[in-house]
């Protein structure tokens, strides 16, 4: 059984949860490859039985390769076995709507594109400011200015906020592995 992990990033921390999710399923004896969006590789979707793909949320949106992906690939992904999943900052701060998160980030994102995924996976993802330039670092510790989305959180900008739960992760990939 084939599996491609495919995913879109800007900052990295989507591509280790692609990775781990790719060696969970190699563990279990699957044949995974790993696909960075942005790289524009023309690959043959035909030869992969499951296809999961994810991305890091960017003002509220996937980045525009998984989009880009999602829209001229939808009619082959229907037909195979899909799975997505997101990594996001807003389940950090308010992880008691991550039901809304779920249909934000990752249901709307399948209705959109006509998708039916087997299984949806959202995340906790990496606020790195180091990684960040000027523009980014202000947007982002904006507090509390009525502004939609993460700029309304408090956050500290000397924090690392690393909030992947590695053991969640590795059980929606084992969990995957176990349809295939
Ligand atoms: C400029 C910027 C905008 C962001 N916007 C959102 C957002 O609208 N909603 C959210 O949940 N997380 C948001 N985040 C948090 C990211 O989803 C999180 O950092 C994620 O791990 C990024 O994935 P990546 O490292 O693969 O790019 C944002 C992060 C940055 C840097």
């Amino acid at each position: 059984m084939k599996t491609l992990v495919a995913f879109g990033t800007k900052y990295g921390s989507t591509e280790k949860v692609a990775l781990e999710i790719t060696s969970v399923l190699q563990q279990k004896g699957h044949q995974a490859d790993m696909l960075d969006l942005r790289d524009r590789k023309h690959i043959e979707l035909e030869h992969y039985d499951l296809v999961v793909i994810g991305s890091g949320i960017e003002y509220g949106s996937w980045s525009k390769e998984a989009l880009c992906f999602l829209d001229r690939n939808s009619r082959t992904l229907n037909k195979k076995k899909l799975a997505m999943f997101a990594c996001c900052g807003d389940l950090m701060f308010d992880p008691i709507r991550v039901d809304e998160y779920r249909q934000k980030y990752l249901q709307d994102v399948a209705d959109k594109y006509g998708l039916h995924p087997i299984d949806i996976g959202l995340f906790g993802g990496v606020l790195d400011f180091s990684k960040y330039g000027f523009l980014v670092k202000d947007i982002l510790s904006v507090r509390n200015t009525g502004k939609q989305g993460i700029g309304e959180k408090d956050i500290d900008p000397n924090k690392l906020y690393d909030l992947r739960d590695w053991s969640a992760i590795r059980k929606w990939a084992s969990d995957l592995g176990g349809v295939l």
